[in-house]
């Protein structure tokens, strides 16, 4: 009997996604959002997109997350079809393996901010004594330790955002998404941001997809993929990430 060939592993995809397509409204009020996009994100990646206002990234990563239902195509996240599970089953799914930071925040007025990076952690079955001192950890290391007490309505926007994105990590999930996650904050916050996205994602089972117009983040990236119009105009890795920075600098 012959033997298999040798061949090298396939990649350990995060997220596969082929043929997407999403449309919104219909008429006149129609917008073709997505027109059939192939995206693939491997394990212990961070990857970037980018593309002009308007693009999609923001609908093709609602899709990702399992916070948008789609036209066609197939969705895979570590491995799951996600077309195949019911919408509780995504929100479960979601809960145990997506981090999220949306460009509106989403933080909870009425509470405070370790209450509010706490939730991840309470919904996932951690006590609340637990998840109060990782939440105020985590507040710690987004360079928030002074306001852990304070409600998120009194920080200012680029604090809120930081906020958001302690309340995507504290719970350590193996895909993070972020919508501009660096927009409102100073190059120094900044950069500190990205590095703790970057260490997130350089670990075997976990990926970090950004999007995001801040020339800043691009040299974090492992992978850049530019969309245009609803459609992936390119992907980048490696040799061309360097001469993608030196034209969009
Ligand atoms: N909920 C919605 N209803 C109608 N049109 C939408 C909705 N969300 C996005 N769109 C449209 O879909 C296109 C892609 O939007 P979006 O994914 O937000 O782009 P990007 O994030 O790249 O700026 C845009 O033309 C936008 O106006
Ligand atoms: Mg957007």
């Amino acid at each position: 009997m012959n033997s298999a060939p040798l061949e090298t592993p396939p990649a350990v995809h995060a997220v596969r996604v082929t043929g997407l397509t999403k449309t919104f409204g219909s008429g006149d009020a129609k917008t073709v959002a997505l027109k059939g996009i192939d995206f693939e994100t491997r394990e212990g990646e961070l990857h970037l997109v980018v593309g002009p206002s308007g693009c999609g990234k923001t609908t093709l990563l609602s899709v990702v997350a399992g916070t948008l239902e789609w036209d066609s195509g197939s969705v895979t996240v570590f491995g799951q079809h996600l077309n195949q599970l019911s919408r509780g089953a995504v929100t479960a799914f979601r809960g145990r393996n997506i981090g999220f930071i949306f460009q509106q925040f989403n933080l909870i007025p009425t509470i405070n901010c370790v209450e509010n990076v706490s939730v991840p952690l309470l919904l996932g079955g951690v006590h609340r004594r637990e998840a109060e001192e990782r939440a105020a950890e985590m507040l710690k290391r987004v360079g928030l330790g002074e306001k852990i007490q304070a409600r998120p309505t009194s920080l200012s926007g680029g604090q809120q955002q930081r906020v958001a994105i302690a309340r995507a990590l504290v719970h350590e999930p193996r895909l993070i998404i972020c919508d501009e996650p660096t927009s409102a904050l100073d190059s120094v916050t900044g950069h500190q941001i990205m590095e703790l996205l970057a260490g997130a994602a350089r670990a075997p089972g976990r990926c970090v997809i950004i999007v995001t117009h801040d020339p800043r983040t691009y040299n974090f990236a492992d992978r850049i993929t530019e969309m245009e119009d609803g459609r992936v105009r390119s992907v980048l890795a490696g040799e061309a990430i360097r001469s993608f920075l030196t034209t969009h600098r």
